[in-house]
């Protein structure tokens, strides 16, 4: 059995000013009747084929946190701990310390905690077929068909089919977050798809490959998780261990080095990563005039907008591809095509503070 490992530690700050640094994106009822993490813990909650989970988070939202696993029935293996975000390779190892001590030969499914997926029984079909592959010490990331030159993403190389596995490729490389002119060439070029971010690695083949590729982090990351303590359900990653690691994704760390990787083809799945509200309005319920009205909203002759109030009227008039987000302290209105912006607004009033 596969054990999901959720990485709950993000902020997700371009779904400003819904998302906020004591309430990340991940927490946040979105699209649906459920928040992305309740989400992401159903959608590898099938007995058949997975474990209970490991979730690695933010030690303010602990309580938040259990509170949503409890009100989704979900009942975690562990929830790990950290004193302050040191990015996803730490939060990963962390998990497979916890499993080289609990369960020495899971494999993990990386999930990050924040992703739509439509057809949650088709990629869980493809997570099951392709665990054996990941038993055997590689790595797998499941690759999405690009359609824009994104650059915040993740870009694969597809290589040679791996023989008897359908869709299962080598890859020729992996470039994380390319620049604007190096997105148009990637995806140009045909091959190369981008990283859902989703990876399937054995517990120990990841603590193996970060010892060759970033044997600090391997080093500070095993001693964080030595030193740790237990408090109620929680696991605490010492802080000053955890506090001394320099930050990194698993893309730069491992993905970018490893000469392990196997690319899955995810086909049309839906994938999502909810990263803007544009994207969040293409996966939300629409009226007959393309309208998505969240809360008290009237919209009166207004087309292709993304409409939300959470606490007071919102009436719009003659308004096209507009996203209003109405909260008690904050109000967004944004051109729905640039609404990738909305990072910069956070970064100003960050620096502003
Ligand atoms: N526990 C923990 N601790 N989780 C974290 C931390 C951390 O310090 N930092 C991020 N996460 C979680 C986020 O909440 C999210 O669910 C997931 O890990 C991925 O982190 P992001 O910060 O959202 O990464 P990204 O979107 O910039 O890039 C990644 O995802 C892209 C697809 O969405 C990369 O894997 C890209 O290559 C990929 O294309
Ligand atoms: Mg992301």
């Amino acid at each position: 059995r596969i054990t999901p490992v959720i990485l709950c530690g993000g902020s997700g700050t371009r779904l400003w000013p819904l998302s906020r640094q004591g309430h990340p994106k991940q927490y946040l009822t979105l699209a649906g009747q459920q928040s992305l993490l309740q989400q992401t813990a159903l959608r590898f909650a099938d007995p058949a084929v997975f474990g209970k989970p490991v979730v690695v988070a933010n030690v303010e939202q602990r309580f938040l946190l259990a509170e949503q696993l409890r009100c989704a029935g979900i009942e975690p293996a562990a929830i790990i701990l950290e004193p302050a975000g040191r990015n996803t390779a730490p939060a990963l190892a962390a998990a497979a310390w916890y499993l080289r001590e609990h369960d020495p030969d899971a494999v993990m499914l990386a999930a990050p905690s924040d992703h739509h997926i439509d057809d949650a029984p088709g990629f869980q079909q493809l997570v099951a077929q392709a665990a054996p592959l990941a038993g055997n010490g590689a790595v797998l990331t499941f690759g999405i068909q690009p359609t824009r030159p994104e650059t915040g993403y993740g870009y694969i190389g597809c290589g040679e089919a791996l023989e008897g596995h359908t869709g299962v490729h080598r890859i020729t490389g992996f470039r994380e977050k390319p620049s604007p002119q190096d997105a148009a060439q990637l995806l140009a070029q045909g091959h190369h798809y981008w990283n859902s971010g989703i990876f399937l690695v054995g517990a120990q083949a990841y603590l193996a490959q970060l010892q060759l590729y970033a044997p600090q982090l391997h080093h500070g990351t095993g001693l964080a998780f030595q030193r740790s303590v237990a408090d109620l359900d929680f696991i605490r990653l010492d802080t000053a261990s955890w506090l001394a690691i320099e930050g990194d994704s698993i893309d730069y760390a491992i993905m970018e080095k490893t000469d392990q990787a196997l690319l899955v083809k995810t086909g049309a799945l839906g994938w999502s990563d909810v990263g803007s509200w544009e994207a969040l309005s293409q996966i939300s319920e629409c009226d007959t005039d393309a309208n998505t009205r969240i809360g008290n909203v009237v919209a009166l002759a207004s087309t292709n907008c993304y409409l939300r109030a959470e606490s007071r009227l919102l009436a719009t008039v003659g308004v096209d591809n507009l996203v209003v987000v109405e909260t008690a302290d904050a109000v967004l209105v944004a051109d729905k095509a640039r609404s990738q912006e909305v990072k910069a607004i956070v970064a100003q009033l960050t620096s502003e503070n």
